[in-house]
Parts: structure tokens; sequence; C-alpha cells
């Protein structure tokens, strides 16, 4: 079997910074607890005409251009996504169509903030079976689009932007074994409030005065906080054992950006040596969902913080509840 690795990546932000200052016009909170219980100083929302497709073409012309691979040589476009508005058709054959990648299969993923390490974890099995030279894997969201500005609980959390990979045929291996998983007796932790077909009536009844209701994401945060923090950090660990590494090994550690003490937490419970640099572009960001970890590990290593060539653990987690985690040799 071929190997596979990460070529390039690419991450992209909509240029308006929302501040939590303009958060709490809509909730009863404060800078500071919004600063104290999640890290997040600042997040970025994208312009009303600003669409998935738009963000996620700028964040993979950069990850291209990085993996130095021209549009003809990508086989496979999978885009992870949970914002894209429309139930169909898909983003990625449009994305794929401006990127003017000649007739790819193309296609969207739906698990949440694990959506970009599944479509990792699927790009590297094309790869090394042969199904594709290169696979262009996107993690985009706007979810400025599906946030209640009012829900105390999730208001001040998600962020729009996206982030790119290229996956390509290597000479060694650079992406490690995939430990996933879900647990789908928990669906109702995170969770778009109201179904399309919930909303129908209510889109029918034209005469209709009181507030329209809006499928916003919403979700139990103590209960994902518990479960990150008890069961993913477990998940982190045995991804690094399956690679047959250590934790002292990783250069880099690169998890969902869901909120800073869930990252603080897992650091602790992975007892990870302080010498490994940590991501946190949630401060600025906000939690993406599927673009958070490609944001970050982008941010990285433009910052010099994480060497191209080391070793980095990433791990999502998120609606479904799903998650997924591989060690990737940065490009
Ligand atoms: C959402 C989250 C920040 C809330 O923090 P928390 O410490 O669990 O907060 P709690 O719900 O226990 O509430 C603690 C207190 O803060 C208050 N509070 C809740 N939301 C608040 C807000 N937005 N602003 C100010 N105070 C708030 C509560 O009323 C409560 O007050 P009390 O102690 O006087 O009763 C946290 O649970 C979290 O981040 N969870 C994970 C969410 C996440 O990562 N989601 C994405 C997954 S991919």
């Amino acid at each position: 079997m071929r190997h596979a690795r990460i070529h390039g990546v690419g991450g992209y932000r909509p240029e308006r910074v929302v501040t939590n200052e303009e958060i709490i016009q809509f909730i009863d909170s404060s800078d500071e607890w919004i600063r104290q219980r999640s890290g997040i100083a600042t997040r970025r929302w994208a312009r009303e005409d600003e669409t998935v497709i738009d963000m996620a073409e700028a964040a993979s012309r950069q990850a291209m251009e990085r993996a130095g691979v021209a549009p003809d040589q990508i086989g496979v476009v999978i885009m992870a996504t949970v914002s894209h508005p429309f139930q169909t058709p898909a983003a990625a054959p449009q994305l794929a169509h401006r990127m003017g990648i000649p007739s790819p299969a193309a296609f969207d993923i739906s698990a949440a903030c694990a959506g970009y390490c599944h479509a990792v974890s699927l790009a590297n099995d094309m790869v090394r079976v042969g199904t594709a030279d290169y696979v262009l894997v996107v993690g985009v969201e706007k979810l400025s689009d599906f946030t209640d500005k009012h829900d105390r609980g999730s208001a001040f959390i998600f962020g729009d932007g996206a982030g790119a990979a290229v996956i390509g045929v290597s000479d060694f291996p650079g992406i490690g074994p995939t430990l996933w998983g879900s647990l789908g007796d928990q669906a109702d932790v995170i969770t778009q409030r109201e179904s399309w077909t919930d909303l129908r009536p209510t889109m029918e009844d034209a005469g209709r005065t009181e507030a329209v209701p809006w499928p916003a994401f919403v979700m139990q945060g103590q209960t994902v906080f518990r479960w990150a923090v008890f069961s993913m950090a477990p998940v982190a660990l045995e991804t690094v054992k399956a690679a047959g590494i250590t934790p002292d090994d990783l250069d880099a550690f690169v998890p969902h950006q869901a909120n800073m003490r869930i990252t603080d937490a897992m650091i602790k419970a992975l007892k990870l040596p302080e010498h490994v640099p940590v991501a946190r572009d949630i401060a600025e960001t906000g939690n993406t969902s599927a673009a958070s970890i490609p944001l970050a590990m982008s941010r990285m290593l433009d910052e010099g913080e994480a060497p191209s060539g080391g070793l980095a653990l990433q791990i999502g987690f998120g609606a479904g509840l799903v998650y997924a985690a591989q060690v990737v040799v940065m490009p």
C-alpha cells in the first residue's frame, strides 16, 4: 500500500472581528465571564453575503498553493460542514468547480466538530489504496447563521471560518491510525433546535405573527464539557500509542478549539510534556467547529510555533456525539 501525508494547509478567517462586548448586548453576561469560562476574547463572523463556499475557496487556494498541487491533480474533494444552508446540493461540487478541479468526486460530510478529522481519515485511506493521488479536504463553518444570539448557553462560543488541507501520495507515512467513534444516544447534547420539517408549518403559515423559529444550534454545555474532558483525553492518548510514539515525541497538540478550559483539562489528563506547543486559536477565532483544527494548525505553522515536518496530535469531537483523532506529520 502507498503512503499519504498532508502536503499543505491553509486557512481563512472572515474580516469582521466580533468582540465579547458585542455579544453581551443580547445576553446577560460579561466580557470577564466569557474569557474565564471559554477563553474567547473575539471571534470572526462572515459577511451576510459570504458563504461557506466562498470561505472554503479562500482556504483551499492557500492550501493548494502551499502544497504545490495543481487543480488537475486533485481526484476527490471532501467538505466537512454542518452550516451549508442547503440540504442539497452539497457544497463540495461547487467548490471544486470554482477551484477549476476537473470533474472530481466531490461530497460533503456531516460530523460536526470532528468533521475535519473524519475527512482526513477518508483521504488517507483513498490515497493509500490508490483511489486518488491527491484529495482536497476542507473544514468550513458559518456558525453565525445558526447561532441564537439570545441564547446564553451558546451565543458567545461560535465563530466562522475555513481550513483546508491537501492530502496526497508520500514517500513516508504521514498520517497515523485514526481512532474514531460515536455515541448516538447522546444526540440531544449538541443539536439543531428544530428539524426542517418541524419548521414547515410555520413557513407555510404566512399569516403567523409570533417570532418565526429558527433551527439554531444549542448545547448542554456542562455535559459536553465533562464528556470532552473525561472521555476524549483517553482517546487522545490511545491515538498517540497507535501511532507508535509517546506524548514526549509530539511537536504540537491541536485539539478542536471547543473551549480553552477543555483544552487545559485535556493537557492535564494527557500529562502533556511542557515542551509541546498547544493550539489556542480559540482566543481570537472562537469555536469554528469543522474548521477549527486546520485553522489552528495553519496558524501555528505560520507563526513558527510548530515545526514543519513535526508530529501533531489532532482530535475533533462534537455533535453526534462523534469523535476522531490521528497523529499527522505537519506539512
Ligand atoms: C458553555 C460553558 C462555557 C458554560 O460554562 P459552565 O461553567 O459549564 O457554566 P454553567 O452552565 O455551569 O453555569 C455556571 C454559572 O454561570 C452562569 N452562566 C451561564 N451562562 C452564562 C453566560 N453566558 N454569561 C454569564 N453567566 C453565565 C450560570 O447561570 C451559572 O450561574 P450560577 O452559578 O449563579 O448558577 C461550558 O459548559 C462549556 O464550554 N461547555 C462546552 C461547550 C463546548 O465546548 N461546546 C462545543 C462543543 S464542540
